[in-house]
């Protein structure tokens, strides 16, 4: 048995129940990991309302988190009891105390890196290095923008840019989050509940708009990123926060300069054990080396995950939060 979140109606986060599951022992290829934290990401908000369907219901969400391999199934190798290991691409599942999982999805943490940390860095952090090293190769000198800066991926993703030498322009919904995110990197904040995104853009810009956006909020933010890219600029429309972004005619992207967009996921990234372990390591690499901490925020016990969600939809956390089984 285990203590879980279990998902059985799609919903509100009154959908999330905390109570017993039964836990077999690891099939082939598969290790039981006793959890010690766990990452909140707002995908799980959105498989607990559907907007991104699970494989089936009941369900118990999470794709993120770290812990202790307490026992190892057939047909494993390269783990064993008493790892300290952590995951961030999945698959669901993570929100609860224990958990089987397939081996090949997971990464040893190093010394130095805390459980709680690293449950709070795995799927945003991969999710940064695949945005700001492949999705598009962010370049020392170039401007960016980049929605939501104070947020949990948003806070890794200003550092780790500023660190490669960029001049990162990050949209916030207040004072104190504007705050955080100059702290953490960002040049210049534009706070979007009062100031109009795209004029401030061309200001700094002068004129020119900028090589690459980063948006994560969606509805609320997708025309104004469009309108801050330069000609041939890319749009990368990485979640939707706010709502989804309402249907779009193509030929606008000739219309305004030849723009590209993409709709990218960290699941297409780290589809690979190779990549998996290459992204992970890039993120472990940066982190070591200083140049990017990782903030937790906030942090609940799992059985109060209502009130995270709650709390994350609210815009009221800042950075990451992580879940303590109890
Ligand atoms: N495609 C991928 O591979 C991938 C991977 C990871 C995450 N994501 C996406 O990245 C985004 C950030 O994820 P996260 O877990 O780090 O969350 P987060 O950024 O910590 O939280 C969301 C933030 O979005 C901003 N926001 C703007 N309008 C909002 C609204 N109407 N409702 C709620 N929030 C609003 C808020 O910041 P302000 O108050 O400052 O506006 C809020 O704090 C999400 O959209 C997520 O789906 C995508």
């Amino acid at each position: 048995m285990s203590k879980a979140i279990l998902i059985s109606e799609h919903g509100a986060s009154d959908k999330l129940h905390y109570g017993d599951v039964s836990l077999e022992k690891p099939s082939d290829g598969e290790v039981r990991i006793a959890h010690q934290a766990i990452g909140l990401n707002f995908i799980d908000v959105y498989h607990r309302t559907g907007l991104y369907p699970p494989p089936s219901l009941p369900f118990i969400p999470g794709m993120e988190a770290a812990g202790i391999v307490e026992e190892v199934g057939p047909k494993v190798e390269g783990f064993a009891i008493g790892d300290r290991v952590a995951y961030g691409a999945g698959p669901l599942g993570a929100y609860a105390q224990a958990r089987n999982i397939p081996a090949e999805r997971l990464v040893k943490i190093p010394d130095g890196i805390s459980d709680r940390e690293a449950a709070a860095m795995m799927l945003k952090g991969m999710t940064t290095e695949y945005l700001i090293c492949r999705t598009y190769q962010v370049k020392a000198g170039e401007t960016i923008l980049l929605h939501a800066a104070s947020g949990g991926v948003g806070q890794i993703l200003c550092q780790w840019a500023s660190a490669i030498g960029a001049t990162v322009i990050g949209t916030v919904g207040n004072d104190e989050k504007a705050a955080i995110a100059k702290k953490l990197g960002c040049r210049y904040t534009i706070n979007y509940r009062n100031e109009n995104i795209e004029k401030r853009v061309m200001e700094i810009t002068d004129g020119k708009g900028l090589p690459v956006v980063y948006d994560s909020v969606g509805h609320d933010t997708f025309e104004a990123s469009l309108n801050c890219l330069a000609p041939r600029g890319l749009l990368v429309s990485f979640g939707q926060s706010s709502g989804k972004v309402p249907p779009f005619d193509i030929t606008r992207l000739s219309q305004q300069g030849s723009l590209y967009i993409t709709r990218p996921t960290l699941m297409d990234y780290v589809k690979s054990t190779d990549q998996l372990q290459r992204s992970a390591q890039a993120l472990f690499d940066i982190y070591q080396s200083g140049k990017v901490s990782i903030n937790i925020g906030q942090s609940y016990a799992l059985s109060e995950a209502q009130q995270a969600h709650d709390d994350l939809e609210n815009r009221l956390t800042t950075g990451s939060t992580v879940l303590i089984p109890e």
